[in-house]
């Protein structure tokens, strides 16, 4: 093949076409994957390559002709080897990839929800069911909500810093979930129908029967003409929802500062059936949470006419519901969630 010129800035440089070919020929048929023969590609046909360097120079036609049918000769031979290799490569995978696809698969583990998640999520449908709405409170309160507005007066026990946790003098991690009962109020005019589920703080050392952290479902119940009797009949359908249609329920007298009277719900004891044994102190019965009229000066505290309005509460601990349900012997076994305990449920 004749000798073509290359001129590179103003030099005249040589270039031997034929040795360039064999060249690049002997490269391609040397490359043994993929990325080499790129790189063959980008030697011998990429923009710095001698033969494009020499293309952009040319002046005459006839070696404007030997100079792209040189290069149709390459991009033909470099796309041939690629392809090889690439059949190669495929022919590679199959064979060694191979699925056998009646092998046993791998088990993927499902979880589910925690145990005080699903009695949450039975609390609320049981309300949801009775055409309550779900709402959130605050984790963080104010002393304000948390104390003042629920008529728990400076000086009331519960706003000691030895059983409340403070953030600073007027800011508290709340103690229960009842200031959702006031933010409503302020929030909303008679009827009111709320279910308020969340955690709760007390400065408690952990214990088979206290955590410093638990959870509550706050609810509330304003309208006209609601009487003590709509109180015992809901938390008696609550207590059937959650334990089981043949326990019974009870209610006794109790005392909380935002609620008059108040009460304390009991359920038949799941051991003896309310004959007396050990589990249930020997009197059947079991507490599982407070409740009450709601106490005339919270509505004044709201704005709400307490000759118009009546309402019931109540704040029900959900670890508390879960251990009577379950018979889980420390609280703290709810924290630590080891598989094995939490399959169970
Ligand atoms: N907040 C009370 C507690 O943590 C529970 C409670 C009792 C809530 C009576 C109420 C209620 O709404 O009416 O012990």
């Amino acid at each position: 093949m004749q000798d073509l010129t290359t001129h590179v800035g103003n030099l005249a440089v040589p270039m031997d076409a034929s040795a360039l070919e064999q060249a690049a020929l002997a490269a391609a048929f040397a490359a043994s994957t993929e990325e080499e023969i790129e790189r063959v590609r980008v030697e011998y046909l990429g923009r710095k390559s001698e033969l494009k360097l020499a293309l952009r120079e040319v002046r005459d036609r006839e070696t404007g002709m030997a100079l792209n049918a040189l290069r149709e000769r390459l991009e033909s031979a470099i796309d041939g080897r690629e392809g090889e290799l690439q059949r190669a490569e495929l022919d590679r995978r199959l064979r060694e990839e191979r699925v056998d696809v009646t092998m046993p698969g791998t088990r993927v583990l499902r979880g589910h929800y925690h145990l005080i998640t699903q009695i949450r999520r039975e609390f609320e449908d049981v309300f949801l069911g009775l055409g309550y709405s779900v709402i959130d409170g605050l984790e963080v309160e104010t002393t304000h909500y948390n104390f003042d507005a629920l008529n728990l007066p400076l000086g009331h026990p519960a706003r000691s810093p030895l059983q409340t946790l403070f953030l600073d003098e007027e800011t508290v991690l709340r103690t229960e979930t009842s200031p959702a009962q006031i933010r409503t109020m302020e929030q909303q005019e008679p009827p009111v129908y709320v279910v308020c589920p969340g955690r709760v703080y007390r400065r408690d050392t952990p214990d088979a029967t206290h955590t410093p952290t638990f959870h509550q479902v706050e609810g509330l119940a304003v309208d006209e003409g609601i009487t003590l009797a709509d109180l015992l009949g809901t938390l008696d359908h609550l207590i059937k929802a959650l334990f089981g249609e043949n326990r019974r329920s009870r209610f006794v007298t109790h005392h909380f500062p935002f609620t008059e009277p108040s009460v304390e719900a009991l359920v038949s004891c799941h051991v003896c059936d309310g004959s007396g044994c050990p589990v249930c102190r020997h009197s059947g019965w079991i507490e599982v949470g407070g409740s009450g009229m709601v106490d005339p000066k919270l509505f004044e505290f709201v704005g709400y006419d307490p000759e118009r309005y009546t309402g019931f509460a109540f704040g029900w601990g959900l670890e508390r519901i879960a251990v009577l349900r379950h018979g889980i012997p420390d609280l703290r076994e709810l924290w630590r969630n080891d598989p094995r305990l939490l399959e169970q449920f």
